[in-house]
Formats: C-alpha cells, sequence, structure tokens
C-alpha cells in the first residue's frame, strides 16, 4: 500500500482521462467502464472533476458536477488498485464536496451496482445512506444510491 501525503489533487484534464483510460484495469478490474468516462464532463464542470497525483502517476480520480437544484452527484470515483485502503477515496471526496459546497450544493449523491460491495462500503464509511432504487436504470435494473445532506461541515 502507497500512502498520500504525496499526493496533489487537481482539476482533471482530458489528458488526465486519457491517462486513466489506458490503465483502466488498475481502477475498475474486469469490469469495463470506459464508455462512461465522457470528456465532455472534464470540458464543463472542470472544478468538480479531480485527479490525484503522484510522482507514479494518477492514484485515483473522480468525475462530477453539480445540479441546478443543488445535487453534486459523483458519476465516477476510482482510485488505483495499488493505492487503495490509504485514505486516497476518502480525500477525494473531500475536495470534490469542498468544489461542491463553493457551487451551492446542498447534498452529494453517488449510484453504484447492486452487486458492488466496495462501494457501499465506502460510501457508508463516508456517512452516505443507501437505498436500492429497483427500476433505477429502467424495468427490472436496479442500481444502490447513496446520498448524503451537506451540513455546516466539512467531512474529512
Ligand atoms: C471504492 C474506492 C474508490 C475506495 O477508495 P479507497 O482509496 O480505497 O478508499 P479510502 O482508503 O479513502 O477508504 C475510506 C473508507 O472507506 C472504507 N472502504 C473503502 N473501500 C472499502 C471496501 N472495499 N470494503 C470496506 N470498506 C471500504 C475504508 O475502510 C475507509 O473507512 P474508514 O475511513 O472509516 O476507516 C476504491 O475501492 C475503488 O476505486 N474501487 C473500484 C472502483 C469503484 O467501484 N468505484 C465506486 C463506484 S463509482
Amino acid at each position: 500500500m502507497i500512502g498520500v501525503m504525496d499526493v496533489e489533487t487537481t482539476p482533471a484534464g482530458t489528458a488526465d482521462l486519457h491517462l486513466v483510460l489506458a490503465e483502466h484495469s488498475r481502477y475498475w478490474g474486469e469490469r469495463d467502464l470506459r464508455s462512461l468516462h465522457l470528456f465532455a464532463l472534464v470540458h464543463e464542470f472542470g472544478s468538480t472533476c479531480l485527479v490525484a497525483r503522484a510522482d507514479d502517476g494518477i492514484r485515483g480520480y473522480l468525475l462530477g458536477f453539480v445540479t441546478p437544484t443543488g445535487t453534486g452527484y459523483v458519476h465516477l470515483i476510482a482510485t488505483r488498485e495499488d493505492a487503495r485502503g490509504a485514505g486516497l477515496g476518502r480525500r477525494l471526496h473531500a475536495a470534490f464536496e469542498q468544489a461542491a459546497r463553493d457551487q451551492g450544493a446542498r447534498r452529494l449523491k453517488a449510484i453504484t451496482s447492486v452487486g458492488n460491495a466496495g462501494s457501499i462500503a465506502f460510501h457508508r464509511s463516508l456517512g452516505f445512506t443507501a437505498r436500492i432504487v429497483d427500476d433505477y436504470n429502467g424495468p427490472g435494473r436496479p442500481m444502490v444510491v447513496f446520498e448524503r445532506p451537506l451540513t455546516g461541515r466539512v467531512c474529512q
């Protein structure tokens, strides 16, 4: 495991997205989520799409945005397999939370597939509620929906 002290979190650029797509399996394992990595998100939501970089490359990233009704929505978050369990996912989320608050967000939200136990445990550790929404992706296609209201404090 590697630490988070030498990691810098900054807004993501298109070059960063190309880099993580080139090493997709180091972040997502067997699952192919490449089609969800939308370059438009990086172009249009620059301050809420973040990368955590270090000397050895991009250790984690988060793509998100704030909706007009004040929801800070995290579309994707992943940390590189060799960087997990060191607090980097929490740190990326805290940076997103601050950026979302700066844009007036009043709650955070994310979704994951029903079988993604790691993501469910991660979000619960960050204080999110988790509920299964049966037809989220259409009839018979449930997803887990995470939500957390933003109060006065920043969740570190
Ligand atoms: C989910 C993911 C982003 C977590 O990143 P991470 O850098 O390992 O997370 P952290 O080290 O910051 O952990 C934060 C908390 O979540 C908990 N946690 C993280 N992953 C966990 C897991 N797989 N099982 C149980 N708890 C977990 C940690 O124990 C920690 O809790 P604590 O602070 O209360 O001790 C990472 O496992 C990942 O990239 N997974 C593959 C991609 C994915 O599924 N992303 C989410 C769906 S969009």
